[in-house]
């Protein structure tokens, strides 16, 4: 068969790999793809949000089965209207995937269906805001209702920082419209955790529990990136978490947007808070995660072409979806200055040397520019490693990064510290 990737990181890299193992297979093409996925597939130069522009593609190219990566063109309505053409296609439609677009529909949701999450309340008046945050008391988390790229979520020790939080967003408009709402939420404390969950809306099988680190610098210290590496499986989601995990919110979940006329199909993306006592939801996404899909996919054992075409044709429940029981840790290369300000078009060196059968070179933000491989991006590659135990894999992936050279590459030295503290 022949399939479609949509995206260009890290994320849709894993995705090519994983399709090429596919006996069912035959050809994948990226759109637009990176320098990764050109080695295992056809790079076609159509944007990800050109929904218009990859549905012809697909239908010129006689596309059996598209995968979509990021979230922009599921918000955006890709799914509907491959449907609309009678077009096979992995992801949510535009309806469910405002589960990740908005805010307010997720919380409210949350809110109706008794999903565990923080406690929270939306303001577009600072003071009422303010008389609020002097009800509540501090610690407390203040965020930009709209899209901020990450910076619009403050977590405020003090009253004056919260205040201060409400000012910034609301009467500086530093993030602009994105703050002309707040919520303001319950500081949650805890360690975070990611479960994805295939789901064809009915039937729902949770994948091996992840963990993401967002912050730039070890010690999840400096600001919040996209991800700048990630593990599986995470210890800190026990069984009885897992159990927890898809008995309050993932089957709530499902039946929630049931009830309100929703059909959820492909990947249901849940970042969670475990505190103590109980685990909340921290946010939805409506799709795999970026770094966690590259060692929770590279757990997987089943034929991912059988899922999802099981979850299209909702019939999941027939399918046995099987995981290695080996451990799985990617740590992202970025270039220097990422998040914030950076670089690109720095020759990279090495992977070769590194890639073996229990380490993969997942590559991002990378492209052939004259012959050569260089830096596109702000991450740019994620050295995945497997192995039997947490340091031994742990170990091997950095070892991998220390044959891997750009100008000012910059990585996390303590991915996966957080499995250790657990045994
Ligand atoms: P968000 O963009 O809403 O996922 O928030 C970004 C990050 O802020 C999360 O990954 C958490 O580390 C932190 N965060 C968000 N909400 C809370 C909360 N209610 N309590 C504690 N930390 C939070
Ligand atoms: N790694 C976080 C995300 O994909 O949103």
């Amino acid at each position: 068969m022949k399939t479609l990737v949509i995206g260009s990181g890290g994320r849709e890299h894993t995705l090519v790999w994983k399709l090429n193992q596919s006996p069912k297979v035959d050809k994948i093409f990226a759109a637009p793809g990176n320098a990764g996925t050109a080695q295992l597939a056809k790079n076609i130069d159509i944007d990800d949000k050109n929904v218009e522009g990859l549905v012809e593609f697909a239908q010129k190219e006689n596309i059996d089965l598209t995968f979509v990566g990021p979230e922009a063109p599921l918000v955006a309505g890709i799914v509907d209207r491959f449907n609309e053409e009678g077009l096979k296609v992995f992801g949510p439609n535009k309806e469910a995937a405002k589960l990740e677009g908005s805010k307010v529909f997720s919380k409210n949701l949350m809110a109706k269906y008794d999903i565990p999450t923080a406690k929270y309340d939306t303001f577009t008046d600072p003071e009422k805001a303010i008389t609020y945050i002097k009800e509540v008391g501090v610690p407390i988390v203040v965020k930009a209702e709209g899209l901020a790229a990450g910076k619009g979520v403050i977590i405020a020790e003090t009253e004056a920082e919260a205040i201060e939080a409400v000012e910034t967003i609301m009467l500086d408009k530093k993030f602009g419209q994105a703050g002309e709402r707040v919520v303001i939420e319950e500081y949650l404390d805890g360690e975070e955790a990611t479960v994805l969950a295939f789901t064809d809306g009915e039937k729902i099988i949770p994948m091996v529990p992840s963990q993401d680190h967002k912050q730039a610098y070890d010690n999840d210290e400096g600001p919040n990136t996209g991800g700048m590496g990630a593990y599986a499986p995470a210890p800190v989601v026990t069984d009885e978490v897992l159990q927890q995990v898809y008995d309050d919110i993932l089957v709530p979940t499902i039946d929630a947007l049931q009830k309100e006329g929703i059909k959820f199909k492909g990947v249901l993306y849940t970042g969670l808070m475990i505190t103590a006592d109980e685990t909340k939801v921290l946010e939805y996404n409506v799709r795999f995660g970026d770094p966690e899909a590259q060692p929770v996919l590279s757990l997987l054992k089943t034929d991912l072409v059988d899922i999802a075409e099981a979850v299209i044709t909702g019939d999941l429940a027939s399918v046995e979806v099987k995981w290695s029981d080996k451990k799985s840790v990617c740590v992202v290369m970025a270039s220097g200055g990422y998040p914030i300000d950076y670089e690109t078009g720095k020759e990279i060196a090495g992977i070769k040397e590194v890639e073996a059968d229990d380490i993969t070179v997942f590559q991002a933000g990378t492209e052939n520019k004259d012959n050569k491989l260089v830096t596109a991006g702000g991450r740019v590659l994620g050295v995945t490693a497997l192995g039997d135990g947490y340091q031994g894999t742990i170990n091997k992936a950095y070892q991998g990064i220390e044959k891997i050279e750009f100008e000012d590459a910059h990585y996390r030295t303590d991915i996966g510290h957080k499995a250790l503290n657990h045994k």
